[in-house]
């Protein structure tokens, strides 16, 4: 089933940056690219749990915050030591100048 959940305004997100978006329980991090795309993965990292809001967006990459962990925040994929499991992603779309993810 489609469910699209409104996120934020599409301003709200600098370019090369990330924010959290919790919603019923889970977490999530939503990114907007230097090239001006908008993208989504799950909030925590798979080592041990820290939020990736909190890390640093690098082109297409965001570093977590806690061991310096990297994942392509476009296709979820670990990208080296210490995180070896991907991370889910998500559809999104922007809509009225409105960013919108497809949970699921
Ligand atoms: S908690 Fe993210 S790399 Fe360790």
């Amino acid at each position: 089933m489609s469910n699209w959940v409104d996120v934020c305004a599409s301003n709200e997100i600098d370019e090369e940056d990330v924010i959290r978006f919790d919603h019923e329980g889970r977490t999530f991090a939503v990114y907007r690219s230097p090239d001006d795309s908008y993208h989504a993965t799950d909030g925590l990292c798979t080592h041990e749990k820290v939020h990736l809001a909190d890390g640093l967006v690098m082109d297409d990459i965001i570093e977590c915050p806690k061991h310096n962990g990297r994942f392509n925040y476009k296709t979820g994929e670990a990208k080296g030591a210490p995180v070896c499991v991907n991370l889910g992603t998500y559809p999104v779309k922007v809509d009225g100048g409105r960013v919108l993810i497809q949970v699921g």
